[in-house]
């Protein structure tokens, strides 16, 4: 039977990456809505897979959020890996302190002995502020670091759910619900063909940013997560995808 689900597992993986136009898909068994050991698992994964994608010297820009926190959870060093940089990349968006990107980044630092940067501004900023936070030296520091990094890894949400989590305002949650948003990933709100009807202003890494990053990866589970996933990937800015099998079989039955 184990044997059947690794195959079978291997199937779908190659299904998804040719739907959603991938370079890599990897699938862990289970559904993290329902078995809170399955995100764990997530996590261990895809510390597995960065640590077999990165070298020496590199730098890694983080979100926020509980998948990425099981990242963080789970990271550990490793021999062949040495001296890497670890960024949030973009600033808190509204999280709990612990699922925040610059908690997940020095986290993840510190367990693979590595440095790292952090953000220490408030979101979402005014167009004023904004405008002057980025020009302020140790910010416009750190912001060249993050538009370098060599590998991006960050969770995807569902709209409405994190704009709750977020206490967005109710105009935000207006627009939101009238342009129709499904996913949710670095501060961005997508609609059901991946437009962006919504974005939080603040400072860090932008989605036209992604596309000059080698790798992108994606970690989100959960059958609950797959119409975000599928959202998120229309406009295809992450070519990595690490999920469960209930985000997967969700994802290619249709919803
Ligand atoms: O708020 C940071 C963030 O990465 C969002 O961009 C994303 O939608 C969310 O967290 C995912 O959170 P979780 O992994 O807890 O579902």
């Amino acid at each position: 039977v184990f044997m059947e689900e690794l195959s079978g597992f291997h199937a779908l993986e190659d299904q998804i990456k040719d739907t959603l136009k991938l370079d890599r898909v990897i699938i862990i068994p289970g559904d993290s809505d329902t078995q809170t050991w399955v995100k764990q698992d997530l996590g261990k994964r895809a510390v597995e897979y960065l640590l077999s994608i990165i070298t020496s010297d590199q730098t890694v820009a983080v979100t926020g959020g509980t998948s990425m926190a099981a990242v963080a959870e789970m990271m550990h060093s490793s021999p062949n890996v040495k001296d890497c940089m670890f960024v949030p990349a973009r600033g808190g968006l509204g999280e709990r302190v612990e699922n925040q990107a610059n908690t997940i980044c020095a986290e993840m630092a510190k367990k693979a002995n590595g440095d790292y940067r952090l953000l220490y501004v408030p979101d979402p900023l005014s167009e004023g502020t904004y405008q002057s936070i980025i020009q302020e030296p140790g910010v416009e520091e750190i912001l060249h670091i993050i538009r370098q990094a060599d590998v991006v890894m960050h969770g995807i949400g569902n709209a409405l759910t994190m704009a709750t989590r977020r206490k967005t305002p109710s105009d935000v949650l207006m627009k939101l619900e009238s342009g129709r948003a499904v996913s949710e990933a670095f501060g961005y709100y997508f609609d059901h063909i991946g437009h962006v009807v919504h974005k939080v202003r603040t400072v860090g890494m932008q989605l036209e940013d992604l596309s000059k990053i080698k790798t992108v990866i994606a970690i989100a589970g959960g059958k609950s997560k797959a119409e975000a996933i599928d959202s998120y990937f229309r406009q295809g800015k992450s070519n990595v995808l690490i999920t469960d099998e209930a985000a997967a079989k969700a994802l290619i039955k249709g919803f």
